[in-house]
């Protein structure tokens, strides 16, 4: 039995229709079974949350694989970024660890540390460190920027895209990443699990190096809209931001901490070596959007 975090997720949604295609037996820890859609009915559901690891254990009953998606990008009333993103992955790798599991696939991100500017970054290094120390064989994946037709950040530029002639823009937008394709990644997942048991740590990197600016120009393009891109500076962004999350709480269209995250790169030196290491080769990302 393996079992999903984050099932509902941009990840998590290409990787379940996978493993279920591959006739895996599959358990997912979910807050909402409906955000599971149709698959609902195809996977065994363990209610669940990040902030009570009570919930864990009989999530993890008979599992041998545990991939372990479920992250956050923003403060929850049930917990912060550190405590969900972080200190809930130490808990899983326990109580995993407790239960007799055989593996541990973690999602940590290209450019976690410790020193990070970005509390989801430093929380993920936390994270990786606990799953490196845990006596379960692990497989990190520290993905750059993940994007897919239709997710939220991209979903979030073409809303401001409505707006008439200008496109408001946080910073400097000189930050660089190597965006990878959801169904990528996915497919270096169900590679990874293929692979002969033991540690291993993969970074996983799309083939252009773009700094945010060219992400948004990209997405732009992509939309079919010519826009002059607005430079707001980062001391306005993240009092705005700030006081947007306190008034709208989770209702918020972005938080400071989510703006914060495209200021740090997230590059990997060796480029896409990881992901055709596992029989990948990752597309570009103006081809996906359909830009020429
Ligand atoms: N997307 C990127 O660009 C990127 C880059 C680097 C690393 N990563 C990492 O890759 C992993 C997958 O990312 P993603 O983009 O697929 O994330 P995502 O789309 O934001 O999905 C997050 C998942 O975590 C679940 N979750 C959130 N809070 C939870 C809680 N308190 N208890 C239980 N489940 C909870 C969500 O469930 P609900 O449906 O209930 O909300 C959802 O299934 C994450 O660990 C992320 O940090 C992502």
């Amino acid at each position: 039995m393996l079992l999903l975090t984050g099932a509902s997720g941009l990840v998590g949604s290409a990787l379940r229709r996978r493993l279920i295609a591959a006739g895996v037996p599959l358990r997912c820890l979910v807050r909402d079974p409906r955000r599971l859609g149709e698959d609902r009915v195809r996977v065994q559901i363990a209610l669940g949350d990040l902030a009570d690891p009570p919930s864990f254990r009989n999530a993890l009953r008979g599992v041998d694989t545990v991939i372990h998606l479920a992250a956050t990008i923003r403060d929850q009333p049930q917990g912060s970024i550190e405590e969900l993103s972080g200190i809930a992955t130490w808990r899983l790798v326990d109580a995993a660890s407790r239960a007799g599991a055989e593996r541990f696939v973690f999602f940590s991100a290209l450019g976690a540390g410790t020193q990070s500017r970005a509390r989801l970054l430093r929380a993920k290094a936390l994270a990786e460190e606990a799953v490196s120390a845990s006596e379960i064989p692990s497989i990190i994946l520290a993905p750059s920027i993940i994007y897919a037709p239709g997710e939220a950040y991209l979903t979030l530029l073409g809303r401001l895209a409505l707006i008439p002639a200008v496109m408001p823009f946080s910073g400097r937008g000189r930050a660089q990443f190597a965006p990878i394709w959801v169904s990528d990644v996915a497919d270096c997942v169900m590679s990874a699990l293929a692979q002969p048991a033991g540690n291993a740590r993969y970074e996983l990197a799309g083939p252009d190096v773009l700094t945010h600016e060219q992400i948004v120009r990209l997405a732009l393009r992509s939309l079919g809209k010519r826009r002059a891109l607005l430079h707001v500076p980062i001391p306005v962004v993240s009092a705005t931001l700030a006081l947007t999350e306190r008034l709208m709480g989770q209702r918020a269209f972005a938080t400071w901490d989510e703006a914060e995250l495209m200021e740090v790169s997230m590059l990997s030196a060796g480029g896409t070596q990881d992901a055709q290491r596992l029989g990948v080769r990752p597309r570009a990302m103006a081809s996906v959007l359909g830009v020429s």
